[in-house]
């Protein structure tokens, strides 16, 4: 039976930075208050004719140099974003692909926002062990600068831009394989992250445009709470059913939503600061980026090791959650 395999990792970032300053000539805040209740310092910012397909083109072609594959062996592309470059159609992983130049191949998007990412990791290990794919290409991009109202005090300072991007190989060497994933969902609390205007219960309207209803409206606190609870138990639950203990992980890479949630989630699961890896204070909350643009960065820190075991954690709209334990695995 084919396993999946992590084999590597790649981000890209905009230029462009905006700082918390930048953000007190916009909405009644402080560089103090953000830092103190976020942890978040600056985030980037795409230029105009730069969409979510650019960000994870470029994110992609770096995770496919370092995968030391062939392009024309990616046989599934699949891009978690909900900031399509389309509200309907193409799809950004179609768009992706040709910006790639790869050959005709199966694309999609997944709509899971924050927790965008890992879903992505479960589809691709089902296509992989079921023999059908080799090669997923996965990319987490995300241009939330064309969700933000910037005139919204509540969420706006909170998100930025960027992509991450991954290659999953079909492996038949067992220590290479992901060792566990877990994702679920509850639309009941869909109220508390949401783009309430622009699709089909709101298309598109002069009352969408004046109200802002295409822009991310968020109950900020108590999403905070539901988050520090399943981002926690998440990964409790996968610990204990792989008689896996939590001195082992050598990376805890969460999604980057707000510096303070992952201090309480790393205390309760009782990880060393040391094992947890934070980059919100560089690029704010990038929703289904955030996981891979983490996980890129201990990398290009050469923090992350072939070997190495990492869990990843996820939270967001939906609402959504999922967890998963793999190992690092680059071909040597
Ligand atoms: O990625 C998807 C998942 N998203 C999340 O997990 C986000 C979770 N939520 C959060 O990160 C936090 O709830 C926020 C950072 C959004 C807000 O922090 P909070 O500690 O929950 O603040 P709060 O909403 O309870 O507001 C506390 C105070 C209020 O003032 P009073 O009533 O105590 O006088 C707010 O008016 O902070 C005030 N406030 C602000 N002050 C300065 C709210 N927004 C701001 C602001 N600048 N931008």
């Amino acid at each position: 039976m084919p396993y999946a395999a992590f084999r590597s990792i790649g981000a890209f970032v905009p230029e462009k930075i905006m700082t918390n300053k930048d953000f007190e000539k916009l909405i009644d805040t402080s560089d103090e208050w953000i830092q103190k209740r976020t942890g978040i310092k600056e985030r980037r910012i795409s230029n105009e004719d730069e969409a979510s397909s650019d960000l994870g083109a470029k994110a992609a072609k770096v995770a496919i140099e370092r995968a030391k594959i062939d392009k024309d062996e990616i046989d599934l592309v699949i891009c978690a974003t909900v900031t399509p470059d389309y509200l309907c159609m193409p799809s950004t992983a179609c768009l992706i692909a040709s910006k790639l130049e790869l050959k005709p191949v199966m694309a999609f998007d997944i709509s899971a926002a924050c927790t965008g990412f890992v879903y992505a990791l479960s589809i691709a290990k089902a296509f992989i062990e079921s023999g059908m794919k080799k090669n997923v290409l996965i990319v987490g991009a995300e241009t939330y600068s064309s969700i933000l109202d910037y005139t919204d005090r509540a969420t706006c300072f909170l998100f930025g831009d960027g992509a991450g991007a991954c290659i999953i190989s079909a492996t038949e060497d067992k220590s290479e394989a992901f060792i566990d994933i877990e994702c679920s969902s509850d639309g009941e609390y869909e109220d508390l992250i949401k783009t309430p205007g622009g699709g089909s219960k709101h298309p598109c309207s002069q009352e969408v445009v004046d109200n802002k209803m295409a822009c991310i409206k968020m109950k900020g606190n108590e999403t905070y709470k539901l988050a520090v609870k399943t981002l926690t138990s998440g990964v409790q639950d996968l610990l204990q059913r792989n008689n896996i203990n939590i001195k082992d992980i050598t990376h805890f890479i969460p999604h980057q939503a707000n510096y303070r949630i992952i201090k309480a989630v790393g205390e309760s699961l009782g990880l060393d600061d040391s094992q947890v890896v934070v980059t919100i204070d560089k690029y704010g909350n990038t929703s289904a980026a955030s996981i891979p643009m983490a996980m890129n960065y201990i990398y290009e820190q050469n923090e992350l090791k072939a070997g190495d075991t990492i869990v990843f954690d996820a939270f967001g709209g939906g609402l959504t959650w999922g967890s998963a334990l793999i190992p690092f695995a680059p071909i040597k």
